[in-house]
Parts: C-alpha cells; sequence; structure tokens
C-alpha cells in the first residue's frame, strides 16, 4: 500500500472503533461495517484484507480498474458470496450469518444478464415490489412512481428484451428505488446510461441520501463522480489502496499544482516568486500554473498578489480523480512508491 494512502486511512473518522461486539450497540448511522475480507477463487485473491465503513447520507464509491474486487466486494456484503476471511456487518447484520434478515434493508443491483425479458417493465417492477415486501396498497403507486423517476413512464407496457440496453438499466434502478431499502449496492449502476439520465440519475441518488439512506456503488470511471460521491475507496488488485473525500485524497497524493486566474500574468509571476515553487508559468495573458513545493505555502498566493496590486479572480488545484486513480494504481516505480 502506498505510503500516503496508508496516511489517509488512519485519518478516516470511526476506523478503530470495535462496532462489531457485544457491549458496543450497533450505532444506527453505521450501514456497513467490514473488517478484512478475504476471497481466493482458484486462481486470484480477489479480495485480501478489505475493510471500511459506511454511514447513513452518504454515497460511497468504489472504483478500481477491471478485475479489481469490486464486484466481489458487493456480492459478500449482499450475502451473496462467502468471505474466506474477515467479517462484515451490514444494516446490523452479520453477512455470513444472517444474509436473508439482511437482504431486506437493500437494493441490489448487479451487471447480471438479465433473465425477465418476456415480462412488461409494469409486470416486473410490481413483481420486484411484493417480492421486497412493498405493501399490497401501495406497489402499484410505487411502481408507477420509480418509473416515473427513472423518464420511463411510457415503457410500462414495454417488454423488457425490447428495451435498450440503456433502457433496461434504467428499469434495474427503478427495481433498486422502489424497495424499502436502507442501502443500495449497485454495481457499475452508470453503465450504459445516456449523458441525460446520468445527470437525473445523480439527483435522484443523492436525493436518496439526503432522506437518511446510504449508497455504495462500484465504477471503473471517474469522469463525473465528484458531482455523486461524497467519500472514494480505491480497490487495486483487491486491497483498499486509499478512502477518503475528494478534497484528502487530492491534498494528500497530488502535488499542490495550482490555475489562477488574475488581471495581470507578468506582474503576478514576479509577486509569487519569493514562495517556493517547483513550477510557475504563464498560460495565457491572465492564466499562471504555480506548483507550490509546500501545500502550506497556498494561503500566501493571493496575499502576495493583494501586495502587489494584482487581481485574484479564481485561484483552483489543477488536479483531478483521475490524477489520483492514476497515482494510486500504477505499478510500483524505481523509486518504490505506488
Ligand atoms: N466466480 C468467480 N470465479 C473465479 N474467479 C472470479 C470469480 N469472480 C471474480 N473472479 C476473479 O476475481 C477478480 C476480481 O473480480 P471482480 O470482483 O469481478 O472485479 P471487478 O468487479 O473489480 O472488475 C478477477 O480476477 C476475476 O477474474
Ligand atoms: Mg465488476
Amino acid at each position: 500500500m502506498p505510503a500516503a494512502a496508508a496516511g489517509i486511512l488512519r485519518e478516516q473518522p470511526h476506523v478503530g472503533r470495535t462496532l462489531i461486539s457485544a457491549e458496543s450497540p450497533w450505532p444506527p448511522w453505521m450501514l456497513v461495517q467490514a473488517h478484512g475480507l478475504g476471497k481466493t477463487y482458484p486462481k486470484v485473491r480477489a479480495l485480501d484484507g478489505v475493510g471500511f465503513e459506511i454511514h447513513e447520507g452518504e454515497v460511497f464509491g468504489l472504483f478500481g480498474p477491471n478485475g479489481a474486487g469490486k464486484t466481489t466486494c458487493l456480492r459478500v456484503l449482499s450475502g451473496l458470496t462467502r468471505p474466506d476471511a474477515g467479517r462484515a456487518e451490514v444494516c446490523g447484520h452479520d453477512v455470513a450469518q444472517f444474509p436473508n434478515d439482511l437482504r431486506r434493508h437493500l437494493g441490489i443491483l448487479f451487471d447480471l444478464p438479465f433473465p425477465y425479458v418476456d415480462m412488461t417493465v409494469a409486470r416486473y417492477l410490481t413483481f420486484f415490489a411484493n417480492m421486497a415486501g412493498v405493501p399490497r396498497a401501495e406497489v402499484r403507486g410505487k411502481a408507477a412512481w420509480a418509473l416515473a423517476q427513472l423518464g420511463m413512464t411510457h415503457h410500462a407496457g414495454s417488454r423488457i428484451g425490447k428495451l435498450s440496453m440503456g433502457e433496461r438499466q434504467r428499469v434495474e434502478i427503478a427495481r433498486v428505488l422502489l424497495s424499502p431499502a436502507r442501502l443500495l449496492l449497485l454495481d457499475e449502476p452508470f453503465s450504459n446510461v445516456d449523458v441525460d439520465a446520468r445527470l437525473h440519475l445523480r439527483s435522484i441518488l443523492r436525493d436518496w441520501v439526503s432522506r437518511g439512506g446510504g449508497i455504495l456503488f462500484t465504477s471503473h470511471n471517474l469522469l463525473e463522480s465528484e458531482a455523486i460521491v461524497d467519500r472514494y475507496a480505491f480497490i487495486h488488485l483487491g486491497r483498499i489502496v486509499a478512502v477518503g473525500t475528494a478534497k484528502e485524497l487530492k491534498e494528500n497524493l497530488l502535488a499542490p499544482v495550482y490555475a489562477l486566474e488574475v488581471s495581470d500574468a507578468n506582474m503576478a509571476l514576479a509577486a509569487l516568486e519569493p514562495i517556493p515553487h517547483q513550477a510557475l508559468e504563464t498560460t495565457a495573458p491572465n492564466l499562471v500554473r504555480l506548483g507550490l513545493l509546500r501545500r502550506q505555502d497556498a494561503p500566501r498566493v493571493a496575499k502576495a498578489l493583494v501586495s502587489a496590486d494584482v487581481d485574484l479572480l479564481e485561484m483552483k488545484s489543477v488536479g483531478t480523480m483521475e490524477d489520483v486513480y492514476r497515482k494510486l494504481t500504477r505499478p510500483p516505480g524505481p523509486g518504490g512508491t505506488a
């Protein structure tokens, strides 16, 4: 594990409290607590000591390359795959011992072949709402609501086999939304979904957590992730290599590089020269790129510009979550850091 990432793990709030014990009651805001989960398939150790927590009201994104262990992790948390090491409690239930008690708290979406191709969309949703324990009198109304949420009302009478992949995905999300779950486990929910639907889906999922639910979703695509994810976990070769908010991860893993929009770039260069930096250049008449040697010098930037009578219109960090991902998943370099 990269040293910086290990630091991030140590800084997580709540980590270290042993909640899985007879003495400590399960706090109502804790939706997932996983410790040291392991799973070995004949040819690969898919999970190797995976642990994290998910709290009520948060969207937790599990990111990693293909084959990293994301789906296996979700399968373990939903009680479908038995771990061979470690332990997880989800909504207060030990996943290994009480998978059936657990599932009524979960809305689960897996990227699996779809067997219900001859059912109509409306029939499929009411079928699952009944199975999920939605009170009989509410089933039709909830199914209609979920379809409307996903912009699929006009497809209520369509056979599932006739839908496009993206439309099927939306039906699956509608199915998950109408279950009386506390925690949604969504495996690649945004795959096959077009831009408009993705934007809408993001607001639906944010709305879900704002009402006290929690969401764990997997993805290998970090584009747009900051608009939905509260906390990230990066998994690589079956291990969690970092957990944190976008801000924490960028600050811990990326060099402090900033783009500055200023009233006069040349005056800004002169004003910023005394601050220790590894890069200082103009990229346009009013744009400056500044790579600091120490993040703690960032507050000096605005002060130096004000003293030199240069207006600072914008200062933003240049690093993206894709840069974080590349840093965490690249093979060890000659210096031994990942
Ligand atoms: N049922 C299985 N049998 C054997 N190997 C599996 C099985 N499921 C997953 N794996 C292997 O475990 C690793 C992790 O897979 P998975 O959790 O699906 O990764 P991800 O979802 O991150 O792409 C991969 O190397 C995959 O080939
Ligand atoms: Mg997967």
